[in-house]
């Protein structure tokens, strides 16, 4: 039985990480949700999960020392896996503060808060603890783009056994991020996880807390707030809504579906070696432009095939082609390119992506067409005048 304090847990990852792990361990695990719920945060992507005995929940900024103090007091918890942060690039730029609260100084709480709650009379740390930092593939930095399109991935010969039958792998490039490659931030949100992830390992080396970073590359799937590229696109789709690409959509990302994500962090909690870092990644490097075009042509394709899901579209369904896209002012420091090379895991603990993103992008937009409640609930109020700001400026 182990005792999963997960921050963040109200938002994307983090509610689809404690669904996973209920899932995966049934009773054999006890999770204690911790999140601020701010605007990223609903308590309607757990509500489900907090029904069960062994999941509960708190209101509770993780900078907060004494509640988090009396949290890992009152309960014995093995884990703590960090989710909770501000997430959001654009925001960063117009309002970077934030980020280095939550981000930098939450963290940095977390860690002394285990440190104190954990540590032994002799300065040991039982076998059992650990600490988990979710982090992000752009503390590296940006990569250049060798191809116009992508090319297929060729996988190294001992990882291929291990790759489930996928064989849709590809790359804008030749160069990738590894464990070793030094972390080069360039925008406030990656500075402030950058600072974090430092302070995960220092604490590690002078203190010997227990820990592990992962660092991930762009998610997606059920539950992602529509302030994100994919969600975005869907949600704006459905209402007949221009679809903003920035510059050209010429930039790459390396996509993995969000339950992928979370079975490595599970991994990396039970088998991963202490004071590691591990690179997740989808081996699934697209550009936006591409990104654009395959959720119009999926949505609309899911829309024909189901005449029930009709209902729930706001548009004249004949609008949903390539004229939607309107090409908009650049992110300023725009990162060109990630990509991640995930070797490291797949070889130490078996880890593998094993959706094929066509089929990962099916399910996130069915999700959307069938929890448009949810889509409603959490883009009512601030999310409006955020858009507002954000598209109109
Ligand atoms: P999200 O914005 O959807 O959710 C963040 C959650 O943290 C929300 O529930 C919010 O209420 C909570 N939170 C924010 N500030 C808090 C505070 N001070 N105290 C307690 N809770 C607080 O983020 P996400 O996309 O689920 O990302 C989760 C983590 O994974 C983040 O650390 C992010 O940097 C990292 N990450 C995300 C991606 C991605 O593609 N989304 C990729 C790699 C890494
Ligand atoms: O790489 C991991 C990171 O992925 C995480 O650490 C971040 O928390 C997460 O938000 C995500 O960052 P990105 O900036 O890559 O994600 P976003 O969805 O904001 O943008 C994806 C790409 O799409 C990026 O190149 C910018 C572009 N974009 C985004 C939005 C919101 C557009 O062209 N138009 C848009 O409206």
């Amino acid at each position: 039985m182990k005792t999963y304090l997960v921050t963040g847990a109200a938002g994307f990852i983090g509610c689809n990480f404690v669904r996973y792990i209920m899932q995966a361990h049934g009773d054999q695990c006890r999770v204690i949700v911790v999140d601020a719920l701010t605007y990223a945060g609903n308590l309607g992507s757990i509500a489900d999960l907090l029904e069960h005995d062994n999941c509960s929940f708190v209101k509770c900024d993780i900078g907060d020392h004494d509640a988090i103090a009396k949290l890992l007091a009152e309960n014995d918890v093995d884990y703590i896996v960090n989710f909770a942060a501000e997430s959001h690039v654009d925001r960063s730029i117009t309002g970077p503060r934030i980020f280095v609260e939550t981000n930098v100084l939450g963290t940095q709480n977390l860690l002394d808060c285990a440190r104190f709650a954990w540590r032994l009379p002799d300065g040991s740390y039982p076998e059992s603890k650990k600490f988990l930092q979710v982090s992000t593939d752009e503390v590296y930095g940006s990569l250049s783009k060798d191809f116009e399109q992508a090319e297929p991935l060729a996988l190294d010969d001992d990882l291929k056994p291990l790759a489930d039958g996928r064989t849709d792998m590809k790359t804008y490039g030749r160069n990738f991020f590894e464990e070793t490659t030094p972390v080069s931030p360039r925008s406030p949100y990656s500075a402030s996880k950058t600072a974090a992830d430092l302070l995960v390992l220092a604490y590690h080396e002078t203190y010997g807390l227990p820990v592990n970073v992962t660092r991930c590359s762009n998610n997606y799937g059920p539950y992602h707030f529509p302030e994100k590229l994919i969600p975005l696109l869907i949600n704006n789709i459905l209402q007949g809504k221009k679809l903003p690409v920035y510059g050209r959509g010429e930039n790459v990302r390396d996509w993995l579906y969000v339950e992928d994500h979370c079975r490595a962090i599970d991994l990396v909690l039970q088998r991963g070696r202490l004071g590691e870092v591990y690179n997740v990644g989808g081996f699934n490097e697209e550009s936006n432009i591409n990104i654009v075009r395959l959720v119009i042509d999926t949505v609309a394709r899911l829309i024909k095939e189901n005449p029930d899901y009709m209902k729930v579209v706001e548009c004249d369904p004949a609008l949903i082609n390539d004229n939607l896209i309107e090409f908009v002012t650049d992110r300023p420091g725009h990162d060109m390119r990630y990509a991640i090379n995930p070797s490291k895991i797949v070889r130490e603990l078996g880890w593998f992506p094993t959706t094929p993103f066509t089929r990962g992008i099916e399910h996130t937009v069915r999700w959307n067409l069938e929890h448009r409640d949810w889509v409603k609930s959490v883009t009512s109020g601030d999310y409006q005048s955020y858009y507002e700001k954000q598209y109109n400026r």
